[in-house]
Formats: C-alpha cells, sequence, structure tokens
C-alpha cells in the first residue's frame, strides 16, 4: 500500500492529525516520483494535513479529488518499485552503445533496447535516444509514440528511473510552426505531416493543384529567411555558395513537369495482405507539378566537374531539416542520372509557377524525375559529390526492396541496391471502393492514373469490369505538347474507360503498359516486403453495380 493510501486509512479509521501528517510527510519526502503529477500530490497534501482534516467531509472531497487513473498510477508505481532495480541517470548514460547495451528511460522506467534495435533496420534512429530519456527522440518522431509501442516497450524494461532523476524532459514541440494545410486532407500522421489528397480529387486535372499534393515529410518543416538562404555546393576542392537570387540568375531556368510519387503509395493494400512496417499510404501518395529552376548539370559543370573523373559516382542532396541531433535528411543518386543533358535533374525554385509552398520544400528542392519521392530533397542545403552512396539513414536503411520471405532480422540492407527508378504503377480513382454505381445502358464510367519511372511513357491501360477475366483499353490523356522543356516522358498519363457491367457485386481492376512493355504483376503476394514499398500489383476495387431499371 502506498504511503498515501496509508494516510487515507489512518485518516478515515479516525487516527489523529499527528499521525497522518507523519505518513503524508514520509510520503512527501519521496520527492519527484511521480513527475508532472507533482503539484497535484503536493496539493493534495496539503489538503490532507489542513485543518478540516480530521472531518469525514474533508475525506469524502479528497476521494473526489483523486481520479481512478491516479490512483493506478500510484499503485503500479508502488508495484514497480517493489519488483524493478533503481538505476540513476548516470548509470543509464552508461548504455548508449551496442557493445555496452542500449538503455533509455521514459517516464519512470528504464529500458533495455539492445535487442530491438538490432532486429529492427532503421532501429537505429533510436540511437538517437541511447542513454538518455526516450521523450526526445518521440519528440521527433512522434509518429512512434503509440499504444502499441509502448507495450513493445514495456516488454523491455529492466528497472526504475531514481526519483531524484525525473526532471522533466525539455519538449519544446519542434512542430510548433509548421505550415497550415487543407482540412481535405487524410492525415497519416500529424507529427511529421504526412497526408494524402482524397482520391475523388486527385485525377480532376492533369497538374496536382500545389495545396493537394501530397505531403511526405520525415522531420519538422524548416522555416527557411530567402534572404539569408545559401546553398553550398561541393565538387572537389571547390566549396562554393549561391543565394536565391544568384541560383534564379547565374543559370538557364528550365521547366520540367514530373509526377513524384513515395515509394509507400498504396502501402495499405500491402499490409491488408500481410502487416509491413510504415505509414499506411492509400493510392494519393503521387502527384504532378511543373517543376521551374536550374539544372543541376549546369551548377557542377561551374563548379569545376570534370566529366571525365570517374571516381565521382554519386550525386549527394542534403536539407534543411533535422532531427534533435543536427542530423538532417539527405539522399544521392547516380551522377549518369545529373550529368545526362537529358536527364533533367535540376534544383527548383518554383512549383506550378509560385515559390514552391513551405510544406514541399521552400526555397529550393532537388527534383530527380522518373525516381522514388524520397531521392527530391526538398528544403536542399548542399549538392556534392563522392565515390559512394549517400551515408543518410534514408538512403542506406530504408527504401530498399527485399524478397516477400526477407524478415527483419535476415534483411541485408547494407548490400541490397536502394530504390532509384520506380515501375509501372496505375490505380482506379473513380469509382471509389465499396460504391454503388449507376450503370448507363450497361456501362459505367472508370478513370484512374498511370505512370513508369524512369521516363518510359504509358503505352495502354486496361481495365477489366469483372475482376481480370475480360478488358477494355481506356483511352489515355497526356500532357500537353510542348509544354515543358523535358527530355522524356516524367508525368503521368490520366484515362479513362467506359466497361460494360452486370447488377449486383463485382471487381473492377486496372493494369497499365509502360513504353518498355512492363506490366504490373496480378496480386500482391509475389511482391510483399516488410517495408511495404512499391506495390504496383493490379488496382482493384469492389463495387455493387445498381440494377438500371429500378
Ligand atoms: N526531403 C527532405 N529534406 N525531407 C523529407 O522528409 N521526404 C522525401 C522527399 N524529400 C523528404 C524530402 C520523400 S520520402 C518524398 S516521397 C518526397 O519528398 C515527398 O515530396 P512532397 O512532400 O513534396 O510530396
Amino acid at each position: 500500500m502506498s504511503s498515501l493510501s496509508k494516510a487515507v486509512r489512518l485518516l478515515s479509521s479516525g487516527t489523529s492529525c499527528c499521525a497522518v501528517r507523519c505518513v503524508c510527510s514520509r510520503y512527501y519526502s519521496k520527492g519527484r516520483s511521480w513527475g508532472h503529477q507533482d503539484s497535484k500530490n503536493r496539493k493534495r497534501i496539503r489538503y490532507l494535513t489542513g485543518a478540516s482534516f480530521s472531518s469525514l467531509a474533508a475525506y469524502i472531497s479528497y476521494q473526489k479529488y483523486a481520479n481512478d487513473e491516479e490512483s493506478d498510477n500510484l499503485q503500479a508505481h508502488t508495484a514497480n518499485a517493489k519488483s524493478f532495480p533503481v538505476y540513476s541517470s548516470q548509470e543509464i548514460m552508461q548504455h548508449a552503445t551496442k557493445d555496452n547495451g542500449i538503455w533509455v528511460s521514459y517516464k519512470d522506467g528504464v529500458y533495455d533496447i539492445t535487442e530491438f534495435v538490432d532486429s529492427h533496420p532503421g532501429g537505429e534512429k533510436i540511437l538517437l535516444a541511447s542513454g538518455g530519456p526516450i521523450d526526445p527522440f518521440w519528440n521527433m518522431y512522434a509518429v512512434h509514440k503509440s499504444e502499441e509501442v509502448l507495450e513493445i516497450l514495456e516488454q523491455y524494461k529492466i528497472g526504475i528511473l531514481s526519483p531524484e532523476d525525473q526532471k522533466p524532459v525539455d519538449l519544446n514541440d519542434p512542430f510548433a510552426k509548421e505550415p497550415t494545410r487543407l482540412p481535405v486532407f487524410r492525415i497519416n500522421s500529424k507529427k511529421p505531416f504526412n497526408a494524402e489528397p482524397p482520391l475523388e480529387l486527385l485525377t480532376d486535372s492533369y497538374i496536382t493543384p500545389n495545396d493537394l499534393f501530397y505531403v511526405r515529410n520525415h522531420l519538422p518543416v524548416p522555416n527557411i529567411d530567402p534572404e539569408t538562404y545559401r546553398l553550398k555546393v561541393d565538387v572537389g576542392d571547390t566549396h562554393l555558395e549561391f543565394s536565391l537570387n544568384e541560383l534564379k540568375t547565374k543559370f538557364k531556368p528550365v521547366t520540367i513537369t514530373t509526377t513524384i510519387q513515395c515509394a509507400g503509395n498504396r502501402r495499405e493494400e500491402m499490409s491488408e495482405f500481410k502487416t509491413v512496417k510504415g505509414l499506411s499510404w492509400g493510392p494519393c501518395a503521387i502527384g504532378t507539378a511543373r517543376w521551374t529552376g536550374v539544372r543541376v548539370r549546369d551548377i557542377l559543370l561551374h563548379a569545376g566537374y570534370n566529366v571525365d573523373d570517374k571516381a565521382i559516382k554519386h550525386i549527394h542532396f542534403n536539407g534543411n531539416d533535422e532531427d534533435v541531433t543536427n542530423t538532417s535528411y539527405g539522399a544521392s543518386i547516380p551522377k549518369q542520372k545529373v550529368m545526362s543533358p537529358d536527364g533533367d535533374v535540376i534544383l527548383a525554385y518554383k512549383m506550378n509557377g509560385v515559390d514552391i509552398p513551405r510544406d514541399h520544400g521552400y526555397p529550393v528542392r532537388a527534383i530527380v524525375p522518373g525516381y522514388v519521392g524520397a531521392r527530391n530533397v526538398k528544403w536542399l542545403s548542399q549538392v556534392t559529390v563522392g565515390a559512394e552512396e549517400s551515408t543518410s539513414h534514408w538512403q542506406m536503411n530504408d527504401y530498399k526492396g527485399f524478397s516477400p520471405s526477407t524478415t527483419f532480422e535476415t534483411a541485408d540492407y547494407k548490400n541490397t541496391p536502394s530504390i532509384q527508378e520506380m515501375p509501372v504503377i496505375s490505380a482506379i480513382s473513380v469509382p471509389k471502393a465499396n460504391a454503388i454505381v449507376d450503370p448507363e445502358e450497361g456501362m459505367v464510367e472508370v478513370k484512374g492514373y498511370a505512370w513508369s519511372g524512369g521516363g518510359r511513357d504509358i503505352i495502354r491501360v486496361d481495365v477489366s469490369p469483372d475482376g481480370g477475366k475480360t478488358w477494355k483499353e481506356a483511352t489515355l490523356t497526356k500532357d500537353e505538347p510542348n509544354a515543358d522543356d523535358s527530355s522524356h516522358c516524367w508525368s503521368w498519363t490520366l484515362w479513362s474507360a467506359e466497361v460494360p457491367v452486370k447488377t449486383g457485386q463485382t471487381e473492377i481492376t486496372c493494369k497499365a503498359i509502360d513504353s518498355s512493355y512492363n506490366c504490373q504483376p496480378e496480386w500482391i503476394g509475389p511482391i510483399w516486403n516488410l517495408r511495404g514499398f512499391l506495390t504496383n500489383a493490379w488496382h482493384r476495387v469492389k463495387v455493387t453495380v445498381a440494377d438500371e431499371d429500378e
């Protein structure tokens, strides 16, 4: 029984105020054991030791004051304290490496998460918290702080944090200055912000309006002053810096239209087949915009890039968004993509004719047409050249594909190539899943998008009204001719088809074929992977066809 409960018992049994005060002061002298509840507890003690203490009324109103949750916490704490050893923050600090074991603290618990980090690729990020409180890590990667994760953490509990060390953690919210977003977004995580537009709006126009473009942020959105902004460019011994104005005026501006797609687009379908780790994106983590900027090739040549230098193999991009250890988002792409006059890799400062919105990389972002969204680094701070790929977490331990039988324990991240060019994909935007559709003369209209990476155009989209038994070729809508300076088809094809349907339930499905005659796999089983990347199986939508005569 806790000291506080003892005090209450004594009180209700009619024991003198003096005896109660004695027990209460023992309870109080335990210090800050209950963290943020201290002030309430102090109030409670004052209340218990006050003049009205000897009356039954005081006891009853005390009971009203103490809610069940708090009493549970007190009891849980007492039980914990009995069964776990107590560690000081000094002791925890000594366990910050894999060799010594990785310990973290959360509230009053101490956890040894070495095993967790070993068996979870990307688990390394949690090393940000090693040897100390996990709160700053969760403050940054708030998406991980869920009931489920708290339960997992509980399995690794090894002790209690010494009451003296339970200091409040600085919880200044790094997400406090995020941009405002449209309420129509389907939000997949608030902090960092990750959201996609509604499916019914996605294919309404060939160019996705900026406000409806999906947002994929790994970290808080930086607030960059365009006046003081500088882009660093490092080529060997040459280190240059460009202001925003210099970037805009020193190099020839070009406009490139690209579709950008997140590797996790349509991940929720993969999860439905078998659980994967990652945000549950629907089919709208994709969008198309006209980006205006300057070619990275021109900038690197200006900085003295030697095209005959075989040692340079990768071009690295770093962002201005940082985590609590000041590590920024980063990625790299092969130099051939950048240095080819047809690669169309640019540093963009305009999105659809206006300054790039903050969520999408203001003031400057990399645009890498035909490649996975992850390499289109936003809020660009630096471009460098290197013999090796970027060592960024998002290049090394994320955005890689594995076989369906690979597990987190067997995944060989080091020797698995990074996802760069994207495979062919399509999706149905109309009708929506589970819709009741009204046919006209036995036909319904189906609409959607199709896209392929690497500059491969879409040459055909097949639509089936009966789960793949029969097919109809869709009518394709492409970008306006000569709309920009692109050397290849980097952007999507919108499509529509009138398909014959029968009354009752059916499955409408679509598949696209690109200019290399690549087509989409029939079902998810053979492409399932533990991170749920590259979901490009036939897109299937179950609908009910209404009876036309009713
Ligand atoms: N660049 C930075 N600096 N930080 C990020 O979190 N996310 C990447 C990429 N560039 C990211 C970034 C990912 S995973 C994707 S899919 C695209 O940006 C998303 O771009 P968008 O938010 O403009 O749609």
